[in-house]
């Protein structure tokens, strides 16, 4: 059991090289994660396995977008997000994250894997303003008028969710060699 930190205004900046990599069971519990992990989020590997993955939910972020992920996820497809994730010390960081789900041979998902990279400071701009209304509305209305609030929002641009994040976050260059090297080691 670990208690939820007292949330600090104070961002923990790292390498945009630096992946954070889990695996979780269909349940969204821990069972692996990678040293970057502990070393940004201030867990022990052995604190964060068995541990449900709110452990990271930092008050600041909708539950609109989890509701997403996880409807997306549990359909077998993947999903981007970026995501604002509260630190052992109360500190936040910022990453953008690429979540999958893993099927066996007949099809079955057998765990769900998260790859993620420093979000940059025009991605976190892009999306901060956003999450604030959506979180505002949450604690007013419920989840359902954030989320018609961020079809809306989706619509107003024409774009449809992932497409958002495609536009907002697709990797470049050698960072976009990386990933794809870190996740073929995953499989
Ligand atoms: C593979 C995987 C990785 C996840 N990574 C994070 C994460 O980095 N931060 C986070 O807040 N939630 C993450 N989640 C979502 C959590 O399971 C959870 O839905 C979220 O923290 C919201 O908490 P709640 O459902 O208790 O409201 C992840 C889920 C999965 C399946």
């Amino acid at each position: 059991m670990i208690y939820r930190p007292i949330v600090r205004d104070e961002e923990i900046s790292f390498s945009k090289r630096k992946f954070i990599v889990s695996k979780t069971d269909i349940k969204g519990k821990i069972i692996f994660t990678n040293k970057n992990f502990s070393e940004i989020s201030g867990y022990s590997e052995a604190e964060l396995v068995g541990e449900p993955h709110n452990i990271l939910r930092h008050p600041d972020m909708p539950r609109a977008v989890f509701f997403l992920v996880w409807k997306t996820l549990l359909a077998g497809n993947p999903i981007s997000g970026v995501i604002k994730n509260l630190a052992k010390d109360g500190r936040y960081y910022w990453v953008i994250a690429d979540l999958e789900a893993k099927k066996d041979a007949n099809g079955n998902i057998i765990a769900l894997t998260a790859f993620r990279r420093a979000a940059p400071q025009d991605v976190v701009d892009k999306v901060e303003e956003l999450y604030t209304t959506m979180v505002s509305i949450e604690k007013k209305h419920n989840m359902e008028k954030s989320l018609a609030y961020l079809e809306a929002y989706l619509e107003e641009n024409n774009v449809n969710y992932h497409e958002f994040m495609d536009g907002l976050i697709k990797p470049k260059g050698i960072i976009s060699n990386l990933l794809s090297a870190f996740k073929r080691m995953l499989r």
